[in-house]
């Protein structure tokens, strides 16, 4: 079989750690890119450096729909254009992986969720921490019942700032739909995914306090939340906490995931690739702590800065494709990783618990 064409929508940062891992296999191929940024096609095209021949550019989705042979198209375009981008990617039929957050807002999210319902080929919301392997050993550990019956969840990510971006629209909410949905929607779709429940309460304490205070683009300071707590609480009973800091790029660890159950405690570390799991023990007696590390291929960990997960999650994409496999991350996933954190969003606004039937769930 020959391998399958992908196109790239928005050719920036993303689409070069994509590019990287589209190399790494030998059932895809990348032919087009479509960006209006004359500088992010240069960067990208010097990024595939002649691999696959001759590939197209485009200076938007509708001219490169309309001018190249596609199979998959990769959308990895600023938050708030996910939206219009998709929608002529919807009608031309092709296998669509969207970068998170799905949309900036519900309603959008919606609309792509409509959307994709109906699309006969793929749709796949891009969630690359679930395909890191210590964190999908972790999810898939704590399902298995290795904490005994889950009771609390929390998610660290102490982290540097948010990086500088084409046109620096990551620096105000209405671009990204804020940190709490840009960033975030990451981490309460593991929620989800390793609570195995969906979420009926939130409540998020956070601000913008040290990133960005100087910060002036056309004469507008950033917006954008850079240390939270996040409470939410699941229908199932468990309760999970998001613990965000954008200014601790000193931490050894950038993620820790802990969950604690009746029987066992079961932490994960990134980068570190450590999962260590204690049980319960007597007080005075012996820990009874054991530790594993968890492998990530070497080429997948160098293709990009996401632990390898980008590689896997294309694996996967592909075996979906492909007919051989699920559609792991659905429009759905999406959607509802981004009410969860446009719950957060107003609940730091507006100081207060807001429930997730406010939101239409
Ligand atoms: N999954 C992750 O961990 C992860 C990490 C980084 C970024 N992302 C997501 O990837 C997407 C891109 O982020 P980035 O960091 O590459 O940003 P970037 O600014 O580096 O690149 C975005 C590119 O899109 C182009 N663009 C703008 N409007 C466009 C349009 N209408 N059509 C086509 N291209 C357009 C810009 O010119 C720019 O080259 C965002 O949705 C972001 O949230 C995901």
């Amino acid at each position: 079989m020959s391998a399958l064409r992908f196109g790239i929508v928005g050719a920036g940062m993303m689409a070069r750690e994509h590019i990287r891992n589209i190399g790494l296999v030998d059932t895809a191929r990348l032919v087009a890119l479509a960006d209006p940024e004359p500088s992010s096609l240069k960067a990208s095209l010097e990024e595939a450096g002649g691999r696959w021949g001759g590939i197209a550019t485009f200076d938007s989705v509708e001219s490169m729909v309309a001018g190249a042979a596609l199979d998959a198209v990769i959308v990895s375009s600023p938050n708030f254009t996910h939206r219009a981008v998709l929608e002529p990617l919807f009608d031309a039929g092709v296998h669509i992986l969207c970068e998170k957050p799905l949309c900036t807002a519900l309603e959008d999210a919606r609309w792509v969720v409509d959307r994709a319902e109906r699309h006969k080929a793929v749709f796949w919301t891009a969630m690359e921490y679930r395909f890191m392997p210590p964190a999908a050993q972790f999810v898939q550990d704590v399902r298995a019942g290795s904490v005994g019956r889950l009771v609390m969840l929390t998610i660290r990510e102490h982290r540097f700032p948010f990086l500088v971006k084409v046109g620096d629209w990551n620096r105000f909410s209405s671009n990204t739909g804020g940190t709490m949905v840009e960033k975030c929607c990451h981490f309460f779709d593991l929620m989800r995914l390793i609570v195995n429940a969906e979420p009926v309460r939130v409540f998020c304490s956070g601000a913008m306090d040290v990133n960005h205070l100087d910060e002036r683009y056309g004469g507008r300071q950033p917006d954008i939340i850079d240390n939270s707590f996040t409470i939410v609480d699941f229908d199932n009973g468990v309760r999970a906490m998001l613990d965000l800091c954008m200014f601790a790029e000193g931490a050894e660890q950038q993620e820790t995931l802990t969950a604690v159950g009746d029987t066992a405690r079961l932490e994960a570390f990134i980068p570190a690739g450590d999962l260590v799991r204690s049980l319960r023990v007597p007080l005075g007696a012996p820990k009874e702590v054991t530790k594993r590390h968890v492998p990530v291929d070497e080429a997948a960990l160098k293709a990009g800065t996401h632990h390898g997960s980008v590689y896997y999650q294309l694996l996967a994409f592909l075996d979906a494709i492909m007919g051989t496999g699920p559609t792991v991350v659905t429009a759905m996933d999406g959607l509802r990783a981004v009410a969860i954190g446009a719950a957060a969003e107003i609940s730091a606004r507006e100081g207060r618990v807001v429930t997730m039937a406010e939101l239409g769930f």
